[in-house]
């Protein structure tokens, strides 16, 4: 199943807000809709993200109709900067949309038509490229994972999150293929469920043994012995080796670390932001009170009580085991090993 497709200069995006009770696709014309299909999270997760906003400037540039470049690199500014403010911790969104940018600035040519038919092709690019990087996440890490091993994971890291296969959970799937016979538990992923609604439904589709936990009996099942290391995806990996990614991923990080797991992160080149020396600089996006006080839309909180809802927090780079690359897995001291992974 797509998480998105390209289809006569539509963008359709397969709505996650909907599962798993409904699997039901949004045809996205305008650039508008793709920005509120990425705030409101039917399109998430960030190497997903980063792709639909490309393609979002793509449909932006063609409602416009631009007479020439200058009309069409102003209007392309435009609609990027919409896109750009609806989410601000994934660095994939702003990585894209600048791809994007500097493909067009970098073209001499003058003709609209040849300028969209060009940024195009690149959303395409970053599309295709994500699967691909992918699937070579998923080589690297599953070279790490032991036969029979339990794996926790938290939020959705997989192929609805991606362009495809997955980081976190494409390490899990390429293990599961290399016959390790590994099986999963999925934190549930308060307060918006995306382990519980997306990562099992995910899981069950490929036959891969998935249990369902709530986030607070982490400590509890590690304690047993009934975990065997961490993998989780991530939203902004900065130059250090801090991780930003969905609220939760701290606490695992650290209980990995009490009872001697390895806590690994999976995530592609386009999800490490070099320009942030740690990540005290990420920024973390608060989101409305009502994801806390309601579930489903039915209240379980009394009315008008406060709420704090950061929707991701930062793993300091001394929890993290590795990180698992689309270029392979590095390892401490993060800043050379991450710098490392460029040019090569
Ligand atoms: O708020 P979300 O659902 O977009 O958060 C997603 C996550 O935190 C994922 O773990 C992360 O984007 C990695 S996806 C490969």
């Amino acid at each position: 199943m797509d998480t998105m497709r390209w289809e006569n200069g539509t963008l359709v995006l397969l709505d996650q807000t909907k599962l798993p009770g409904m699997v039901e696709y949004i045809h996205c014309r305008d650039h508008e809709t793709v920005a509120e299909a990425i705030r409101s999270l039917r399109v998430r997760g960030a190497p997903a993200i980063g792709a639909a906003a490309a393609y979002g400037l793509v449909l932006g540039v063609l409602a416009a109709g631009a007479k020439n470049r200058e009309e069409l690199l102003a209007r392309a500014r435009e609609v990027a900067n919409v896109l750009a403010s609806t989410r601000p911790t994934a660095v994939n969104l702003a990585w894209a949309l600048n791809r994007l940018l500097a493909r067009l600035e970098a073209s001499p040519a003058s003709d609209p038509q040849e300028l969209t038919e060009l940024l195009i092709n690149e959303a395409h690019a970053i599309y295709r490229e994500d699967r691909e990087a992918n699937k070579r996440i998923g080589q690297f890490g599953q070279e790490l994972v032991p036969y029979g091993a339990r794996i926790l994971t938290h939020c959705n890291a997989g192929a609805l999150a991606t362009a495809g296969y997955g980081t976190a959970l494409g390490v899990i799937r390429a293990a599961h293929e290399a016959g390790k016979r590994v099986s999963v538990y999925a934190g549930e992923t308060r307060p918006l469920l995306q382990g519980a609604r997306l990562t099992t439904w995910e899981l069950i589709q490929d036959n891969i043994p998935v249990t369902l936990v709530t986030d607070n009996m982490a400590a509890y099942l590690m304690g047993r012995g009934m975990v065997d290391l961490v993998v989780v995806g991530a939203d902004r990996i900065a130059a250090n080796g801090d991780v930003a990614n969905k609220i939760g991923t701290y606490g695992l990080a650290v209980l990995a670390k009490e009872h001697g797991l390895p806590f690994y992160v999976a995530a592609p080149l386009s999800t490490i932001d070099l320009s942030l020396a740690s990540g005290k600089d990420i920024p973390i996006e608060e989101r409305k009170s009502e994801e806390v006080t309601h579930l489903a839309g039915v209240p379980v909180a009394p009315p008008g009580v406060k709420a704090w809802n950061p929707a991701f927090d930062v793993t300091p780079a001394r929890l993290v085991t590795a990180i698992i690359t689309d270029r392979g897995v590095v390892r401490p001291p993060y800043r050379e090993s991450l710098a490392g992974l460029y040019g090569s």
